[in-house]
């Protein structure tokens, strides 16, 4: 991946950015695309919305350590445009390689672009956010981009609620299995016969 040259964004990328964290992870993260700061130490989300995304997980009792985090592209295109269609294609096998490998329960999506490579066609960030779907054992649920709270600050209160969904689906979806039941009581044992001969 490092090395990767299948789409143009490998000519003006400083580094390729795969992705940080545990493997298998229950939680995975996957954003949009590497922006300036990324792009220049190859690791995800270290900007201004990498560091609310860290109080987003904070707030819900997680660190960025305990998470797997990516992105759709694992390359920054050139001013922070939107991925192109090509981009996502050449970038595909990527994604689904690390969530076969990762093994997530739990993927939080961030954004619409993650949104429609992930659910494609399951509604538009602004329905479908803080919601979680199962698709084939794996659980989904959309929140809004960091970096779009950072641009619109009305989204921040969504955010946080979508935050804090995510933190009743972990504890839904992560819960420990109920200790086993207790075994019976033995029953009583027969009363014991005298022995008169
Ligand atoms: N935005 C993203 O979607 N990913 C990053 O890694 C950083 C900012």
């Amino acid at each position: 991946m490092l090395a990767c040259t299948r789409c143009g964004l490998s000519a003006t990328r400083t580094n390729a950015v795969p992705g940080t964290g545990p493997c298998p992870a229950e939680i995975m993260i996957v954003g949009e695309a590497p922006g300036f700061n990324e792009d220049a130490q190859g690791k995800p989300f270290v900007g201004q919305a990498g560091k609310l995304l860290d109080t987003l997980l904070a707030g819900i009792g997680l660190r960025r350590e305990d998470v797997y985090i990516t992105n759709v592209l694992k390359c920054r295109p050139p001013q922070n445009r939107d991925p192109m269609p090509n981009e996502v294609e050449a970038c595909a096998n990527y994604l689904n390689w690390q969530l076969k490998l990762v093994e997530p329960k739990v993927v939080i999506v961030l954004g619409r672009h993650a949104l429609e490579r992930l659910l494609p066609g399951h509604g538009p960030i602004s329905r479908v956010h803080g919601q979680m779907v199962d698709r084939a054992g794996v659980n989904y649920v959309a929140v809004y981009h960091p970096a779009a709270a950072l641009h619109n600050g009305s989204l921040v209160n969504d955010l946080q609620a979508d935050f804090l969904s995510v933190r009743r689906y972990l504890d839904q979806v992560l819960a420990p299995p109920p200790p086993p039941e207790p075994e019976p009581p033995a029953p009583p044992a027969p009363p014991q016969q005298l022995n008169l001969i």
